[in-house]
């Protein structure tokens, strides 16, 4: 088994959902002692942003690409063949003015590629990254769940399903802000929605 772990907070230690997202990691390794691990931390190795010259480049016949185009594309190759070889896909999401953080986007944009993980057919688009198992730990200040001001779920739901990820299970972490006593029942209580998701 392939597990891939996505970091998203711009903390490191302090990080409440790379704490959680270690947790699911752990569990799963817990499980299946074999299974490789492959870390990604989003904020601490930031991938670029997806600009006029990164579009200039994905478009490019590949023959034709300047040197600088190639390197930016392979930057993005890189990131589609983790996920294309992970069985399971683990992220720490926490909700950055009421969204998820741009570090996040940016991993997203670079991974949906047109005719690699999703293509469009006379049915309908088609998500190519089947088969995979996605865990994602999101951490909050406040209590959005099932309200409207959570984009993130919406969002997270759609785009991988759009390449093809429907098997996704969320953790949630909120009321963080509100204390330590709502903080350390919030976090306890998501250790447990771990435990009870995922069998060690
Ligand atoms: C820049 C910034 C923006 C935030 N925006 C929100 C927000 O819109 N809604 C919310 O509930 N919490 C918000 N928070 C609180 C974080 O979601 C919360 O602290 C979470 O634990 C951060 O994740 P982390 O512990 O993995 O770093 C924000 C925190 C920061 C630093």
């Amino acid at each position: 088994m392939n597990i891939l772990q996505i970091n998203s907070s711009a903390r490191r230690e302090a990080s409440h959902s790379t704490r959680l997202a270690n947790r699911i990691v752990e569990r799963l390794r817990a499980a299946h002692p074999d299974a490789s691990l492959r870390v990604r931390d989003l904020s601490h190795s930031p991938h670029p942003v997806l600009d006029e010259e990164a579009l200039t480049a994905l478009f490019t016949p590949a023959a034709q690409r300047t040197a600088d185009q190639a390197a930016r594309v392979a930057l993005d190759d890189a990131l589609i063949a983790e996920i294309q070889a992970a069985d399971v896909v683990v992220l720490g999401v926490p909700m950055y003015n009421f969204g998820v953080p741009a570090s996040l986007k940016n991993w997203i944009d670079a991974i949906s590629r047109a005719g690699v993980t999703f293509r469009y057919t006379e049915e309908g688009p088609e998500g190519l990254l089947k088969g995979k198992k996605v865990y994602v730990a999101l951490t909050r200040g406040g209590n959005y769940r099932n309200t409207s001001a959570d984009t993130q779920v919406p969002y997270l739901t759609t785009v991988f399903a759009f390449l093809g990820l429907v098997d996704v299970h969320f953790v949630y972490a909120e009321g963080l802000a509100r204390g330590a006593a709502a903080e350390r029942t919030s976090i306890d209580a998501a250790y447990d929605a771990i435990d009870e998701a995922v069998p060690a």
